[in-house]
């Protein structure tokens, strides 16, 4: 059994104060138009779920699933697309919704793959920002929170699966 003790984060309370402004720039910068939102599965459901409901334009909903991590805390650096998208994205603005970028690895395999689509326009928001941990230059468009390393879990954000549950964000030490 691993030991692990965990340290909250963000609160639910700060997580729901922020989505909210995150949403209203969204609102702002898309008025008058239809967003495609695109979440990456599984991490980005709860965070989704709470964006959506807080944008006042249209939203269609879809998801993808792309896996760099096997188990544990480690990438394997390697990305794979284990769902594509439904939707057609031609000429639609489009809108990517993650949990977390960290090597952003994962997020520039996607925006390449779905450029290839001709959507008219794609952005990326993420929740939490490792910003120092970056293999590739990779800029999200709408970022919740700017983190230093660590590993962190909680709304929606999972550790072999667990704590995805959770309404806050906490940072573990396994040891
Ligand atoms: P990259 O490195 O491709 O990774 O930007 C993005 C994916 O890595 C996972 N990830 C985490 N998951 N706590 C997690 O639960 C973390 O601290 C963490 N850091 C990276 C996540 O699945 C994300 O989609
Ligand atoms: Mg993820």
């Amino acid at each position: 059994m691993v030991e692990m003790s965990k340290e909250i984060l963000f609160s639910r309370v700060a997580i729901q104060k922020r989505v909210k402004e995150i949403a209203s720039q969204i609102s702002k910068d898309y008025a008058g138009r239809e967003l495609v939102v695109i979440g990456i599965l599984k991490g980005a459901f709860i965070f989704m779920a709470d964006l959506v409901r807080e944008i006042s334009v249209p939203c269609r909903i879809d998801f993808a699933r792309l896996a760099s991590y096997g188990t544990g805390s480690e990438s394997s650096g390697k990305v794979v697309m284990t769902k594509d998208i439904e939707t057609s994205i031609k000429d639609r603005d489009i809108l990517i919704v993650e949990d977390i970028v960290d090597t952003g690895l994962t997020l520039q395999y996607l925006v390449d793959w779905l450029k290839e689509r001709n959507p008219r326009s794609l952005k990326t928001c993420v929740f939490l920002d490792k910003r120092k941990r970056r293999k590739i230059s990779f800029e999200a468009n709408y970022v919740g929170f700017t983190i230093d390393d660590g590993f962190v879990v909680g709304y929606g954000l999972d550790f072999n699966e667990q704590f995805r549950f959770s309404p806050d964000i906490y940072i573990i030490n396994t040891n």
